[in-house]
């Protein structure tokens, strides 16, 4: 399997900064502030592979790190330390080395997030249709009424009505508005979606048909994701492999079915418990 992304030691630190933060924060003291200098380590040493159409999942109680690692990721803020590798045939693109222009042009064109918070996600001053149009103009040259029929096609695929795709994301249900979100990312084919806690908040039933989306699109596009969710039940159905995290720290990682059936760590256990 080829792989698209190599993260080694990711981390980062809000907060001042001491020699001690490391060796102060972490499971093992249940906390991840530094207790000398306040400082709050969001993540540690955070490292994986991810393959081409793979579905990884991060998984963790609120405030692991979850989001801080796909924020790094996707260029919503730099990390305190750490590398990343983007493998884009046939290129090599070192993600922390990159300048701001070029980052930007990953963002917009071989990358797609969507956020638990479709504000952070979508322009909620523009319609549906253009939301899209925004990010198909942001990475290639097409003509009006090419536009508009990608649009179409993309929202009628995550079963958006094509009469509403001129409305506001506002009027829109919170499903409907993350399924916005959704074609918005894909808008570009990127080869590398982030997914932050995407269904969290729904109702079931609208959970569930968006879950069945996000298989169904990995499945057509052989996208690689990486799913943040505190939801083991998220988890169990999308990711092939898992990283369990606890203050800023992966405590563990493997096959989803392997941690689910045999979990390793006590804090593992007990959330596959409580989930039975
Ligand atoms: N911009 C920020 N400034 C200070 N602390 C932050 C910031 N963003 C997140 N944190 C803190 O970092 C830790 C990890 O947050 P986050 O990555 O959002 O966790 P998760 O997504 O797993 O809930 C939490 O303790 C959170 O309060
Ligand atoms: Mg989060
Ligand atoms: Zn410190």
């Amino acid at each position: 399997m080829d792989k698209i992304l190599e993260v080694k030691g990711l981390s980062q630190v809000y907060g001042p900064g001491c020699e001690l933060c490391i060796s102060s924060t972490g499971p093992e003291f249940e906390t991840n502030i530094c207790p000398h200098c306040g400082s709050i380590v969001a993540l540690h040493d955070l490292s994986f592979d991810l393959y081409k159409g793979e579905i990884l999942g991060i998984m963790g109680e609120s405030g692991s790190g979850k989001s801080t690692a796909v924020k790094c990721l996707y260029f919503d803020q730099m990390p305190y330390s750490g590398s990343a590798i983007f493998f884009d045939e046939p290129e090599q693109q070192h993600l922390f080395k990159l300048n701001p222009a070029q980052r930007r042009s990953l963002r917009n064109r071989r990358f797609g997030m969507v956020y638990q918070n479709p504000n952070l996600g979508l322009n909620f001053d523009i319609s549906a249709g253009g939301n899209i149009a925004e990010r198909l103009l942001m990475s290639q040259v097409m003509n009006y009424s090419e536009i508009r029929n990608r649009a179409q096609t993309l929202l009628a695929r995550t079963e958006v009505l094509i009469e509403r795709m001129d409305e506001l994301p506002k009027n829109f249900s919170g499903g409907m508005q993350q399924r916005v979100q959704i074609a918005k990312a894909l808008a570009t084919r990127p080869p590398l979606l982030f997914l932050d806690e995407v269904t969290t908040g729904l109702d079931l039933s609208v959970q569930a048909k968006i879950l069945d989306l996000i298989l169904e699109i990995q499945a057509e596009l052989d996208t690689a994701m990486i799913v943040v969710t505190h939801d083991l039940g998220v988890i169990r159905l999308l990711a092939g492999r898992t990283l369990v995290m606890k203050y800023g720290r992966v405590i563990e990682s493997g096959l989803t079915d392997q941690i689910l059936e045999d979990p390793q760590h006590a804090y593992t256990q007990q959330l596959v418990a409580s989930a039975l």
